[in-house]
């Protein structure tokens, strides 16, 4: 079984192959007239369960869409409409579901629904975030970097804000990919160190810079996401705010960076807050390219996973 849970489940090989596979799927629709863009149909007389515990409008729309685009069938399920929501087990519910279906993708809160739902699935299973990590979004980042800039290897990333789920994903890509990774926040937001010792056992070169004019120098990509993730309590809202107001991506931290220095954000942002309106409209900013690479690079995973 091929699921796809996390960047340091699955070997860099397979890695660098799902995002070169992933540009050229892009490059061969891009060319191909219109009437043969989707004439190789992969997922031809398939069925890809996409399941949501929270909510979301890339993750949702461009794995619906990219199935489509390979001649599959989608079906959008929300998680709290199922028996799930109302005491179904998660295996109980893996079992089913894969007797239906030929591929789940999932968006939960625990990563430990995440996992159960692997043990027992028989269907691979793809994580669409949890608290933990978002993997995909990382792939497609990386993605990004890479057509923008030519390979990631030894470049410098740095990461700006609170340490969560998306900046864990990258802390485990930056073994996978051989990149440096620096971490700029306050020290109750610190990432988990779980993840950052085993990258770090890796031989990954990771570093906390709790000074982000310091931080920024010679970065080649600056990379931030939201102060309050979805399943952060409603209340750290004004405790994050001043924590982090230092740690916000604007023209002048930018101008630390080097002048190419491309700026990412998963979205959805808050403007003015973890990243100013100017950085995000700026020419260096690659914002609406992550998001599209998602389809991409997704389509890339799903075909990784069911070996098609
Ligand atoms: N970046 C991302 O995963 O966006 P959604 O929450 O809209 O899916
Ligand atoms: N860190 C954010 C990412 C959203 C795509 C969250 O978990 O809410």
């Amino acid at each position: 079984m091929t699921h796809f849970l996390d960047i340091n489940k699955t070997q860099p090989e397979a890695l660098r192959s799902i995002i070169d596979h992933a540009i050229e799927i892009k490059n061969a629709r891009a060319n191909a007239p219109l009437g043969q863009k989707d004439a190789d149909a992969p997922l031809a007389d398939r069925v890809v369960a996409l399941i949501f515990d929270k909510p979301s409008t890339r993750t949702r729309v461009s794995f619906d869409v990219g199935v489509r685009q390979m001649g599959g069938q989608p079906i959008v399920l929300s998680g709290k409409d199922m028996q799930l929501g109302h005491g179904e087990t998660i295996s109980d519910t893996a079992k089913v579901m894969s007797r239906y279906v030929d591929l789940i993708m999932i968006r939960t809160f625990e990563d430990a629904t995440l996992l159960e739902m692997a043990e027992s699935a028989t269907v691979p299973i793809i994580n669409g975030l949890t608290n933990r990590t978002h993997p995909c979004q990382i792939m497609a980042d990386i993605m990004t970097f890479e057509e923008h800039r030519g390979s990631i290897k030894g470049k410098k990333v740095v990461w700006s804000g609170a340490g969560n789920n998306v900046f864990s994903s990258f802390v485990q890509a930056a073994g996978q990919f051989g990149f440096d990774l620096t971490f700029t926040g306050p020290e109750p937001l610190d990432p988990e160190r779980g993840f950052l010792e085993e990258a770090l056992r890796k031989g990954s070169n990771i570093i906390i810079e709790r000074d982000p004019h310091l931080a920024f120098k010679g970065a080649d990509l600056v990379v931030t996401d939201t102060w309050v993730s979805m399943h952060d309590p409603k209340t750290a809202r004004k405790r994050r705010h001043n924590q982090l107001r230092a740690y916000q991506v604007n023209t002048e931290l930018m101008s630390n960076a080097k002048p190419e220095a491309l700026f990412m954000h998963c979205l959805p942002a808050h403007r003015d807050h973890e990243a100013t309106s100017e950085v995000m409209d700026s020419p260096n900013s690659v914002i609406f390219d992550e998001a599209e690479n998602r389809l991409h690079v997704q389509k890339a995973i799903m075909r990784h996973c069911l070996g098609v």
